[in-house]
């Protein structure tokens, strides 16, 4: 294994390279175990992320059946209702406090089923059924530390992540990305969304907005307005 990775990052590595099966407390237990100081983490911070991706997303290392990424959250980064793919454990550590809406599929209908915010030192279990959104609500940049792994793929574990997109009543597939007005080369696959309640829009509306007005994307803006208004 190379040996440029900071230490506690070295370490996270081997321990998670030397497990065969491995689970969400596992995970979690090891992240906790080998806490990444803010030295470590300097080196893949991405705050200056494109102006059109929705947050900075750095990838750390991928051996096939986990990677680790670093991502960045400036004021107003959001990322989309998304979940997780073929991941089957994983988890994200936060050195600040993120924005964090988590929902259930009802009937192919997204419902909210949590509002909590997490907090610096705080750990969340990740798995690919796990549809969430979040970002950064506040006037402090932070980072996370994100872990997807599977115990039974090789390669490509949080392929096939799907990507709500209720401004263009589309749901999309992607490698992992969960970019607010997503590019369209990183689009595996596209279906309709037919519906979603007023109450997910108006809550989903309010935290991405802030995003769509620093792009000067008023199309989007006025996309979801017309749709809320007709929800
Ligand atoms: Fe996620």
């Amino acid at each position: 294994m190379k040996t440029e990775f900071p230490k506690s990052l070295q370490q996270l590595i081997l321990a998670l390279q030397n497990e065969s099966n491995i689970d969400n407390t596992m995970v979690a237990d090891l992240v906790s175990a080998n806490r990444l100081s803010d030295n470590e983490i300097a080196p893949y911070i991405s705050y200056g992320h494109k102006s059109t991706e929705s947050y900075g997303r750095q990838l750390i290392y991928d051996n096939g059946n986990f990677k680790i990424l670093l991502m960045s959250w400036k004021k107003g980064d959001f990322t989309a209702i998304h979940n997780h793919g073929y991941t089957e454990w994983g988890c994200v550590y936060f050195f600040g406090e993120a924005t964090h809406r988590l929902y259930e599929i009802e009937n192919e209908e997204l419902k909210i089923l949590q509002k909590d915010n997490f907090h610096t030192g705080e750990v969340a279990s990740v798995c690919g059924d796990l549809t969430h959104m979040m970002g950064n609500a506040s006037s402090k940049d932070f980072t996370t530390l994100h872990i997807y792994g599977s115990n039974t793929r090789n390669h490509d574990v949080s392929e096939n992540a799907k990507v709500y997109i209720p401004e263009e009543q589309k749901i999309v597939t992607t490698m992992g990305s969960a970019y607010l007005h997503m590019d369209k080369q990183l689009v595996l696959s596209e279906n309709p969304l037919n519906y979603i309640n007023g109450d997910v829009l108006s809550d989903y509306y309010s935290l991405v907005k802030p995003f769509y007005e620093r792009n000067h994307l008023i199309q989007s803006i006025r996309n979801m307005e017309d749709i809320l208004v007709s929800t």
